[in-house]
């Protein structure tokens, strides 16, 4: 008899949990994956990734066709939003990719174990009445939102809500406040605002996008505002009181002042989110968390107990669906003997908003932390395609080593900056040069030539500026 039930269980079917399941098995592992949520695929496929990207290219429909990029190219409509087709079409497309996972696991011999699951060893896993064991147990619990003290959230009435209630509102809120200007404020705060909301974003810091580029922090803004979204920087929200439908905020600036008040029919709060590890029985098995509250793991993702590792959201690093899957695919190469590899350096980072916001590697200021670097930029208005299609906003700009000419990070604003990304993480991935790319013929006309041009601009020769 086999010492324990599974060779591999996962906990959690997030782009994390239900990749490294499925790499496991086709490794020959037979694998079980523990879920909570009635359907498979996780905050990303359930509640993020994918029901916000629905919303969004939704939405973008429906400001081009109101707000006159339809009518610049000569198609003359009057749109009217039917929101509950809109949304019957987000749910449509997170039932259809959660039923994907669902086919992947039954075609890849995972059994799926439904229920939240909690150590009771570190090779003994319980899910209410069930215990199942397994030789290797791996976390990948995921996420959830950070809440703001004295800003309660209730989905249920969505006046003030968390991004799973900023998806699903009944009805266009006529005035929207976001608190935390970072990427679900932006993305979400920008649904609304295309179909109607008066939106303000709150933001604790004296710039939006904590992490990216400051160049691109502060581009960003400009085309947010030009948008007509209106920001409160350097300001802390202290209090939120609702009365019916209305909420009203109190706020101050961050470094202390008098307050204010900003009256809303929907508060979304978006001040980060909090790796998941209550209720999983750390404390049985004496696996501690950081400060951060995430789980430590070295580079095989194995955590300080031997047989439990862990992977995704609830581990340090950028909370991002690629970045989970790869990591579920390493992990599951380790654990059936093989090398995993992810190189965390080149993860790339995209906001969704129109333009997209992209990045890879370094930002500017990190990279002059380092050592002498090159920068070269072009502008979006200067790509023939950008120009044409009446998307003029945004840059590429590439930063390199100004001793090896190697690539350390790129940084896109640009309609389709989310599929550009993926040519620099490729480059920055085999060790290029900014010669590399530049000397690399790239299809015209294409968004893409920004990059090249860009590339050109590191030592000073680009053909369209
Ligand atoms: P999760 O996807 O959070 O999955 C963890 C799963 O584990 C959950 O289903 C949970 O129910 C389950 N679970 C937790 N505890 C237990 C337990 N004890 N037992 C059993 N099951 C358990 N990232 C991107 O890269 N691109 C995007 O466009 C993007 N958009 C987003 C939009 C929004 C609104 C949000 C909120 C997030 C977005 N993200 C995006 C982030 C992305 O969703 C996460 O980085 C990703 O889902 C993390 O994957 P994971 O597998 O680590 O965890
Ligand atoms: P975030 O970390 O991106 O932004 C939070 C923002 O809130 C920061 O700018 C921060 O300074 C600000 N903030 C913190 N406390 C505040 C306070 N008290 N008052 C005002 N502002 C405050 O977090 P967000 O937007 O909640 O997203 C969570 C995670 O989900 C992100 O880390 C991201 O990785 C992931 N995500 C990724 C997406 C993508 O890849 N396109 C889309 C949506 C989410």
């Amino acid at each position: 008899m086999a010492e324990y039930d599974y060779d591999v269980l996962v906990i959690g079917a997030g782009p994390g949990g239900y990749v490294a399941a499925i790499r496991a098995a086709q490794l020959g592992l037979k694998t079980a994956c523990a879920e909570g949520r009635e359907t498979l695929g996780g905050t990303c496929l359930n509640v993020g990734c994918i029901p916000s990207k629905a919303m969004l290219h939704a939405s973008e429909y429906f400001e081009a066709a109101k707000g006159g990029a339809m009518a610049k190219m000569g198609i003359e409509v009057t749109p009217k939003l039917n929101l509950g087709k809109m949304h019957e079409q987000r749910i449509d497309a997170v039932g259809g990719l959660t039923k994907g996972v669902e086919f992947l696991f039954k075609k890849n011999k995972v059994d799926w174990k439904k229920g939240y699951a909690s150590f009771v060893d570190a090779h003994t896993v319980k899910f209410g009445e069930e215990t199942v064991t397994a030789k290797e147990v791996v976390v990948a619990t995921g996420s959830s939102v950070t809440p703001l003290p004295g800003v309660e959230i209730d989905n249920s009435k969505f006046v003030v809500v968390d991004s799973t209630g900023a998806l699903e509102l009944p009805s266009v809120p006529k005035k929207m406040v976001v608190i935390g200007g970072g990427v679900i404020g932006l993305e979400l705060g920008s649904v609304w605002r295309r179909l109607g909301a008066e939106v303000t974003v709150v933001e604790f810091l004296d710039q939006i996008l904590p992490g990216m580029d400051g160049d691109v922090r502060k581009e960003a803004n400009k085309i947010f505002k030009k948008q007509g979204i209106e920001f409160k920087l350097g300001t802390k929200v202290t209090g939120c009181t609702v009365k019916g439908k209305k909420a009203t905020l109190t706020m101050e600036p961050a470094a202390g002042g008098a307050s204010e008040t900003l009256e809303a029919d929907c508060v979304l709060v978006s001040i980060g989110r909090k790796p998941n590890t209550e209720g999983l029985g750390l404390e049985n098995i004496g696996l501690e968390t950081n400060n951060r509250g995430q789980i430590e793991v070295d580079h095989e993702f194995r955590t300080s107990v031997a047989g439990v590792r862990a992977i995704g959201d609830v581990i340090p690093g950028p909370m991002l669906a690629h970045k989970a899957e790869d990591e579920g695919i390493a992990v599951a190469e380790w654990i059936a003997g093989q090398t995993g590899i992810v190189n965390h350096d080149v993860i790339p980072s995209v906001v969704y908003t129109l333009p997209e916001i992209a990045g890879v590697g370094l930002t500017e200021e990190h990279a002059k932390e380092d050592g002498e670097i090159k920068v070269g930029k072009f502008p979006m208005m200067a790509n023939s395609r950008a120009k044409t299609n009446h998307e003029p906003d945004g840059f590429v700009k590439i930063i390199t080593d100004a001793a090896t000419d190697r690539v350390l990070g790129v940084w896109c604003i640009a309609s389709v900056a989310g599929t550009m990304i993926a040519e620099a993480a490729v480059a920055m991935e085999f060790g290029a040069t900014s010669e590399d790319i530049a000397y690399t013929c790239h299809a015209h006309p294409t968004h893409s030539e920004a990059i090249k041009e860009a590339a050109m601009a590191v030592t000073g020769k680009p053909i369209h500026v």
